[in-house]
């Protein structure tokens, strides 16, 4: 019985170690996201939970200040811009990367699975401005 106890601790420890392994969400998914961890497709507030991801993502090209130079005109600072752009579907046909728009953010690989939810979910819960 003995002989048995240090292989036996030994396999306990190892599935301890294994079971506490992380996944973060930036090497599953590339880019890491803007909200939590957690998926959370409750999303209602603009403000807090859409603007971030634009601002990390999109701003270097579509604020105010440079759209004219670098995003083709194309404003996503202020929510009545933002609203056209969700309102006519290229907001989503851009982040989605369907066929028949321009891929977004361009040159820039594709928003995490979780960021495009948030932005769809703020969509079809009414695209309030809050
Ligand atoms: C490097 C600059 C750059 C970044 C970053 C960028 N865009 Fe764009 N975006 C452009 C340009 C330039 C166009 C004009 C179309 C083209 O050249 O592909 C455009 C076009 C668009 C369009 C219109 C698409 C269409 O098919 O008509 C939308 C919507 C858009 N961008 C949203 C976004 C969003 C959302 C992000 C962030 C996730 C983003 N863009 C990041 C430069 C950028």
């Amino acid at each position: 019985m003995k002989k048995l106890f240090f292989p036996f601790i030994f396999l306990i420890l190892s599935l301890i170690y294994t079971g506490c392994y992380y996944d973060s969400n930036e090497a599953l998914f590339g880019k890491p996201d803007s909200a939590a961890v957690v998926c959370d497709t409750t999303v209602t507030n603009f403000t807090a939970q859409v603007k971030p991801i634009l601002q990390s993502y999109c701003y270097s090209c579509h604020a105010n200040a440079y759209a004219a130079g670098s995003g083709s005109g194309i404003k996503l600072e202020n929510y009545a811009d933002v609203k056209i752009y969700a309102d006519n579907g290229k907001l989503m046909g851009s982040i989605q990367h369907l066929s028949g728009y321009s891929a977004m953010p361009k040159g820039g690989g594709s928003l995490s699975s979780c960021d495009i939810k948030i932005i769809k979910s703020w969509i079809t819960r009414g695209k309030l401005n809050n």
